[in-house]
């Protein structure tokens, strides 16, 4: 995660840095800090958020050369020491830095034998004092930054200030994202285009293994043999980096209410005239393999669920994991696997590591992705791109939403059936009458459960898939512990946690699974639970709480997702805590 900003002869340095990291904020957000170069290097960090160190970096910085960090932590707690930039001992290097350094203890152990010293717990201070410590012994700069790319293992971007060549700022990147942006007689650097769009529309994107050099006016990459590498420019769409709020308070409630326009982006992108226009070579792979595996994480992981369910329907048969755990056992199903990865992002390092073991195995991936150009992006077989625009909030509500429209066209897509997409098409204005006329509804619920520490989802089939995602979007934004409960599972065990008003929130939207979850209602009633009910017309009876019109059983993770999303968020407004920004978590999980 975190997020790395820096410039070189840019007019304004601190307004870039600062305003950098404040639209990066959303890669961490423990301590942010930057560095300057004016007559020795200047160094300005706190923990906290950015807003708080704009308070302490002064208004009249005159350099060329500034770099910034905004932190979530992985080695050491968030307090000064840790927190990013890190000098080196003998002043010569300052650096921030994304990522992890594995073997960054064997490293200290050496670096202590030289007599250098640490003063905080970071792998990155680690590095700092590495480059330094090549530096001073050959006294070449690049020569040192190719020699500690053959020494680190793991993930780092990293963004460089050598004291003795304040017109250059050094580059290396491996597993985590950086990116240059080339201006007229400046360059700035940073984790993703965002913080540049302002700026420039010409972009050079760094492979692993590569380092470099970079001037006002000039920028040289090398690979990890020292040979220079000719880099091509590219360009943005730059709606699809904005982090323009649009007059919406948060991001969140922003993201959610995209989620109509992203379905019908979804079904104008990948259907036309009623037919389905993905990669034929794609819909042939997934015809001739003999077993679908799925590989996700958090909410990407529930859409790989309802995923999955739509293509046992199209008689596949399919596994589904979660990254971190298949990662340490893989498994490949089936005599012919053809697997597909789900990510927002397309940088989840715990993802990462799984194409890793797939391309050793010789097997063909698909990436299901928000983030085109992402790691995901360039190294699987195939991509989707899900074409959701981008997505800043730290819960994910309209990703997911794409994830699993662009799942059921491509289930479909390989049995040729076609419903799907009127199925879709037709629950567009549904989704636009639950965004305009319920949630006031929602706010009644979001108020009454507002103080509990712990509640239940239930549901069934796809409701159950729908339960397990609303409760990871509560507990993520608003801290109240919950969890999502299959109905029938109830009586093996979780049924004892039901006490005097607890809170149990059901979907009943599926006529399969409607007259079984009243019984469950009943059970939970028994016990004492403060049910509220969500349904559609076909299964409503006069008491529930929110009740919509009948669609597609199978689509409730795109319909009624939206009044998840909505109770998560507006429980956390009315708790007062920072819905775009919950605590300990970052948008882009780039460590295992
Ligand atoms: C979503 O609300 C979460 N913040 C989280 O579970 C997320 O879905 C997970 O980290 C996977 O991210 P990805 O889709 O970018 O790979
Ligand atoms: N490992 C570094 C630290 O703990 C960077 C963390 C990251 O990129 O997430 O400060």
């Amino acid at each position: 995660m975190c997020g790395i900003v820096g410039c070189l002869g840019f007019k304004n340095p601190r307004e870039y840095v600062l305003n950098g990291l404040k639209t990066l904020d959303y890669r961490g957000y423990d301590s942010a800090g930057v560095a300057y170069y004016n007559d020795g290097i200047h160094i300005y960090k706190d923990v906290g958020a950015v807003e708080h160190l704009m308070e302490l970096v002064p208004n009249d910085i005159k350099t060329d050369i500034m770099i910034g960090h905004t932190r979530w932590a992985t080695h050491g707690v968030p307090n000064v020491a840790n927190t990013h930039p890190h000098i080196s001992n003998h002043k010569k290097i300052c650096l921030v830095h994304n990522g992890v350094i594995e073997n960054y203890e064997d490293i200290k152990k050496m670096l202590l034998e030289k007599h250098y010293e640490f003063y905080g717990d970071t792998d990155s201070e680690i590095v700092a004092n590495l480059i330094e410590y090549y530096y001073l012994r050959e006294n070449d700069i690049l020569g040192s930054l190719k020699e500690c790319m053959s020494i680190l293992k793991g993930s780092y971007a990293l963004a460089i200030i050598c004291s003795d060549y304040t017109d250059h700022m050094y580059i290396m990147k491996n597993g985590s994202p950086l990116i240059i942006g080339k201006g007229e007689g400046f360059n700035l650097v940073a984790s993703d285009a965002s913080p540049m769009i302002k700026y420039t529309e010409n972009y050079i994107e760094l492979n692993d293994q590569e380092y470099g050099r970079i001037s006002k006016d000039d920028v040289e990459i090398f690979d990890k043999y020292g040979q220079k590498v000719i880099k091509q420019y590219i360009k943005k769409d730059i709606e699809s980096i904005s982090h323009d709020l649009k007059g919406y308070p948060h991001y969140m409630l922003k993201e959610i209410e995209e989620v109509p326009q992203t379905v019908k982006r979804i079904l104008d992108t990948y259907t036309k005239d009623g037919k389905y226009c993905f990669d034929e070579k794609l819909i042939n792979r997934l015809k001739e393999s003999d077993h679908i595996m799925f590989i996700a994480c958090g909410t990407s992981y529930h859409s790989s669920l309802v995923g999955g369910r739509y293509f046992e329907h199209s008689n596949k048969s399919t596994s589904k994991y979660i990254a971190s755990e298949w990662a340490f056992d893989p498994v490949f199903p089936g005599n012919k696997p053809f697997i597909i990865l789900i990510s927002q992002s397309g940088e989840t390092a715990d993802l990462i590591h799984c194409l890793k073991i797939i391309k050793e195995n010789n097997l063909e991936s698909l990436i299901l992705t928000n983030t085109g150009g992402s790691t995901l992006d360039r190294n699987c077989t195939y991509s989707i791109l899900l074409n959701a625009g981008i997505e800043v909030s730290v819960a994910s509500t309209k990703a997911y939403v794409a994830q699993v429209t662009v799942l059921c066209l491509l289930a479909a897509a390989i049995v040729d059936d076609y419903q799907a997409i009127k199925d879709l098409y037709s629950v567009l204005p549904l989704i636009d009458e639950i965004q305009n006329s319920y949630k006031p509804k929602i706010m009644e619920i979001a108020r009454a459960i507002k103080n509990k520490e712990h509640l239940f989802y239930l549901g069934r089939s796809f409701d159950y898939f729908l339960s397990m995602e609303a409760s990871l979007k509560l507990k993520e934004v608003s801290y109240i512990h919950s969890e999502a409960i299959p109905g029938g599972e109830l009586k093996h065990g979780p049924i004892a946690l039901i006490e005097q008003d607890t809170p149990v929130i059901v979907f009943i939207t599926d006529h399969h699974t409607a007259l079984s979850m009243r019984g469950n209602i009943k059970e939970v009633e028994a016990r004492g639970a403060k049910v509220y009910v969500i349904s559609t017309e076909r299964n409503a009876k006069e008491s529930d709480n929110i009740v919509v019109k009948n669609y597609p059983f199978y689509l409730s993770s795109v319909v009624v997702s939206s009044i998840a999303f909505y109770l998560a968020y507006y429980v956390t407004i009315e708790k007062g805590y920072n819905v775009d920004k919950p605590r300990n978590l970052a948008k882009s999980v780039t460590v295992e």
